[in-house]
């Protein structure tokens, strides 16, 4: 799949990743990482609420420092990534007992944490956690809309009809739930939402809406929102990966071609839009000043983009694994910190085009470009 130059590129990134996640695991072992705030790890176990941060142990992406142990523990076969992978998982029991404070995130909080180390370790302990997630997930499925809730109200905000495209990241532990139990209905719920984000959430063109409000007690489409994106209409990049990315493992997990065909598709409109610098906007419809961008989303789009060259015939491959290459060599080449003066990787994250911050460092974009590297050596964890 690869030329000679890209192999020696390759194994240097590794080396890079290696070297850097020896040190920074054992400084932020018993953390649980989100950003970094003057370029030490900060610590989304704890509430704090001058920063706004009020979710804690809550926090949708709690799962991802454990789910970067795991890929690390894989790659090099050192124990202490599966000690430290072991330390936030069991901080994330405490969330159990905190009902009102989940969301369908359940997915991205534990597939890349019990969900790795029930497969890597057979823990039963870890079966059990990522069980009663899964049925958290399935709890939230409105027959009536065939569609998963997101989030729970926000504020004044009723959200009962709402979804939103990031959710094909949380299904595929309901694939899980059902290839490990054996028991259908995880699995028919994960495949009614993934439908109906086929319809009502891509668009002709292979972009993707954020968040789509459904009448909650008859189904139907009722409005469409921008979410974390430029405005409603527009095309939050970050977005476009979890559908991209999402989609394809929907195929995966269940072989149905339309989502092979639909992960195609937004991988077409995503690749034609890659601008020639390989620098990936917060949303492909913004203004082009200020030219706000988000690393996440490319190291995101790699993983998917690397996904669907693996089941493509030979003449369609290269053109997925181009565009992935072009994303993740940017990445390395000039968002990406590899001394000892920060504990992240990626910088230029962006968690959503109108909050206050933009170009920070945030977990998810290191743990995806460390998949889409392992993926392209062809030594992937597969978490999802
Ligand atoms: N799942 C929320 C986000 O991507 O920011």
């Amino acid at each position: 799949m690869l030329q000679a130059n890209d192999q020696l590129w390759l194994s240097n990134v590794i080396d890079k990743i290696t070297t850097k996640m020896d040190w920074v695991s054992e400084k932020s072992r018993n953390k649980i990482p989100y950003t970094t705030v003057n370029g030490v790890h900060d610590d989304r176990n704890v509430d704090n609420p001058s920063d706004n941060i009020t979710d804690g142990i809550n926090w949708w992406t709690n799962g991802f420092w454990g789910g970067m142990m795991w890929l690390m523990h894989h790659e090099t076969g050192n124990e202490k990534y599966k000690a430290i992978a072991n330390i936030s998982e069991d901080m994330l029991d405490e969330c159990f007992q905190q009902y009102d404070g989940l969301h369908h995130d359940v997915g991205f909080m534990w597939l890349p944490t019990s969900v790795a180390n029930y497969k890597v370790t057979g823990k039963a302990e870890s079966k059990k956690r990522a069980m009663h997630a899964a049925n958290l997930l399935a709890g939230r499925f409105n027959l009536a809309g065939g569609f998963i809730r997101a989030w729970n109200d926000l504020g004044e905000q009723d959200t009962r009809g709402w979804a939103i495209i990031d959710c094909m990241f949380n299904i595929p532990l309901l694939y899980w739930a059902t290839e490990e139990s054996g028991d259908p209905r995880f699995m028919q719920i994960a495949m009614k939402h993934a439908d109906t984000a086929m319809s009502a959430f891509v668009r002709p063109d292979g972009s993707v809406n954020h968040i789509v409000e459904f009448d909650p007690f008859n189904g139907g489409v009722v409005k469409t929102y921008g979410g974390q994106g430029y405005e409603e209409g527009s095309s939050w990049t970050r977005g476009q990966t979890w559908a991209l990315y999402g989609f394809m493992m929907s195929y995966i997990h269940t072989g149905k071609e339309e989502y092979l065909n639909t992960a195609k598709r937004i991988a077409h409109y995503f690749i034609a839009n890659i601008p020639e610098s390989g620098i990936i906007p917060i949303d492909f419809r913004q203004p082009k000043e200020p030219a706000y961008e988000d690393s996440t989303a490319a190291a995101i789009a790699a993983c998917g983009l690397i996904e669907i060259a693996k089941v493509v015939g030979p003449h369609e491959k290269d053109v997925y694994v181009q565009a992935a290459l072009k994303l993740l060599k940017t990445l390395d080449e000039s968002r990406s910190d590899w001394t000892k003066d920060s504990d992240c990787i990626l910088i230029n994250g962006s968690s959503a085009y109108h909050n206050k911050d933009h170009h920070t460092a945030i977990i998810y974009g290191d743990y995806y470009f460390i998949e889409a590297i392992f993926k392209l050596k062809g030594n992937d964890l597969y978490l999802w």
